[in-house]
């Protein structure tokens, strides 16, 4: 029985990664929606129904755990996979986690001043996750929310390292920082936005922390594991990944491979 990691696209490889890094024994399922994202901008019904169906999909295919690697799934769709409809499936002992309680744990460590920014998709900062989750662990901490619309686009499109990313990265981070010049940590809440890491950083005042999710993630589904050995025991581990995507396979194996150390064979499937 494998992992199940689902994002809309390719972002959930740069959680992937991390994910076998830290945890190279287990085996993994990897699932990109990439014929229906960006996710970012859709409605919650859409989200959720997307969502479940990617997690039934994974696990059919033999995953009793799936993480959500995407914020906006996580945001949108998480709670009521896990409260309106995983207990009523035929096996309510199979879990679902998602990418952004972990990340707000973490948040509190990192801040010195308590002003938080969070770089996201326009889903996710609609839905106040973000505010909400740190602020219930870290009530006095100013949250500034701003949506990058064209961050996803960009990467999904190939686009990470051209031009039109250097406009639309410098953009959003100005108008960031013009709403809190105060901040002094920023969250990169899209599993996307590490693809754009080099120009995020040049574009950012020195000073400024960036949050990434992986290791994060990472180090939360170990604890998770350590926590529930009945969950562990169900894995096995022979350190394989395979990769699915609802787009053409031949392209999502060209441009995962930025991210995976081997060449990448997916198999085109449908939700
Ligand atoms: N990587 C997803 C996230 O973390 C992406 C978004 C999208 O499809 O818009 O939010």
């Amino acid at each position: 029985m494998k992992i199940g990691v689902f994002d809309s696209g390719y972002g959930g490889l740069t959680i992937l990664r991390e994910l076998r890094s830290l945890l190279p024994g287990y085996d993994y399922l990897y699932l990109g929606d990439n014929a229906r994202a960006p996710y970012g901008t859709r409605s919650f019904d859409i989200v959720t129904d997307f969502t479940r169906q990617a997690v039934e999909f994974l696990f059919a295919h033999g995953c009793p755990l799936v993480i959500l690697a995407c914020n906006t799934a996580s945001a949108k769709a998480l709670r009521t996979i896990q409260q309106r409809w995983l207990p009523y499936t035929d096996d309510p002992s199979r879990r679902v986690l998602g990418v952004i309680r972990p990340t707000a744990e973490n948040i509190g460590s990192v801040s010195q001043n308590g002003h938080v920014g969070v770089f996201a998709t326009p889903g996710t900062i609609a839905s106040l996750s973000y505010n909400i989750e740190i602020q219930k662990l870290f009530p006095g901490f100013t949250v500034t929310g701003h949506a990058c619309p064209m961050w996803v686009p960009l990467v999904e499109n190939g686009e990470a390292d051209g031009d039109g990313a250097d406009f639309f990265v410098k953009k959003d981070i100005d108008a960031l920082l013009a709403d809190d010049p105060d901040i002094d940590t920023v969250v990169l809440a899209c599993t996307h936005y590490p693809l754009l890491i080099d120009k995020i950083r040049r574009y950012m005042p020195q000073g400024i922390r960036l949050l990434t999710q992986g290791r994060i993630v990472a180090d939360s589904l170990r604890n998770y594991l350590f926590r529930h050995p009945e969950m562990d025991a169900r894995l096995s581990k022979n350190g394989t990944v395979s990769f699915m995507t609802t787009e053409n396979p031949d392209r999502f194996n060209a441009l995962a491979a930025q991210f995976i150390a081997h060449p990448v064979s997916a198999e085109r499937v449908s939700l």
